[in-house]
């Protein structure tokens, strides 16, 4: 029988949104394993948290302010993290925005700047990360999406509409790049206890899905960690183009 390898000490990933809630966990359970963590987040005091964090448990992990809507942010992460720990084996796009408004009212700002971020970014940082994945003929690309994109959410348009998106996105650049060791997949997390879900929600809407969820609550960042580290290793190198609904 071939073996079936899950063993990714050493290898080089980027997680962009590290600084808070699920990206953090990702980046702490990537580090966690033995793989080295390039965190990239907008927001720096965050970013210095969990890079500290990281450290602090013996792994090796570079920080570094960057947003991934802006091209040149994009190209500089993705060079400087190269340079610092290696090539990139592994990206996980995981940063986001999810302020509310009813389409009546949105403005075009919002909804540029929400599908930039969400959107853009995701496309930005696979593409520079692609060229040299491509060369090494490995790599893993893993965008956190939502299943909002799937049932809707009121007020939150420009957001279901952006994760949708990332979906056929990974649908599309899995096709593309399957011939060369890349798998693409996407994980949509259910409702998860973090800072950008408690600025979107109400407390009683909170209330209400966590009684409809597994074990009757909420989700964790944590809890999505699992399925990360499953998706970059050798054991999931056939699986790819896949939107997975995690604690939906
Ligand atoms: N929390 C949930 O219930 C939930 C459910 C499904 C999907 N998601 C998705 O998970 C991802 C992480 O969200 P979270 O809930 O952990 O939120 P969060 O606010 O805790 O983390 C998002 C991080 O992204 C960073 N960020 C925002 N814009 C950025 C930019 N332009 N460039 C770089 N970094 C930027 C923020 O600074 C923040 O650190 C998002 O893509 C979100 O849409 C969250």
């Amino acid at each position: 029988m071939p073996e079936v390898r899950f063993n990714v000490l050493g290898r080089v990933a980027l997680v962009t949104g590290g600084s808070s809630g699920i990206g953090r966990a990702i980046a702490l359970g990537l580090a966690g394993i033995g793989i080295q963590v390039g965190v990239a987040d907008k927001d720096a005091d965050g970013l210095a948290s969990a890079t500290a964090a990281i450290q602090s448990r013996g792994s090796r992990a570079y920080g570094l302010v960057a947003d991934v809507a802006q091209f040149a942010d994009v190209q500089r992460m993705v060079d400087e993290v190269s340079e610092r720990l290696g090539p990139i084996d592994i990206l996980v796009n995981c940063a986001g925005i999810f302020p509310r408004s009813p389409v009546a009212e949105m403005a075009e700002a919002e909804w540029d700047r929400v599908l930039a971020t969400n959107l853009k970014g995701v496309f930005l940082t696979s593409r520079a990360v692609l060229p040299a994945m491509i060369a090494r003929k490995h790599g893993r690309i893993v965008s956190i999406t939502s299943g909002l994109a799937i049932t809707g959410s009121s007020r939150g348009a420009h957001y279901t509409a952006s994760k949708g998106a990332i979906d056929a996105f990974t649908r599309s650049l899995a096709k593309e790049v399957a011939d060369n060791g890349i798998n693409v997949n996407a994980i949509a997390p259910g409702l998860t206890d973090t800072p950008m879900m408690r600025g979107a929600n109400s407390a009683e809407y909170i209330a209400a899905v966590a009684k409809t969820m597994p074990g009757g609550r909420l989700g964790q960042p944590e809890d999505v960690v699992g399925l990360v580290l499953f998706l970059v290793s050798e054991g999931a190198k056939d699986i790819t183009g896949q939107v997975i609904v995690f604690r939906g």
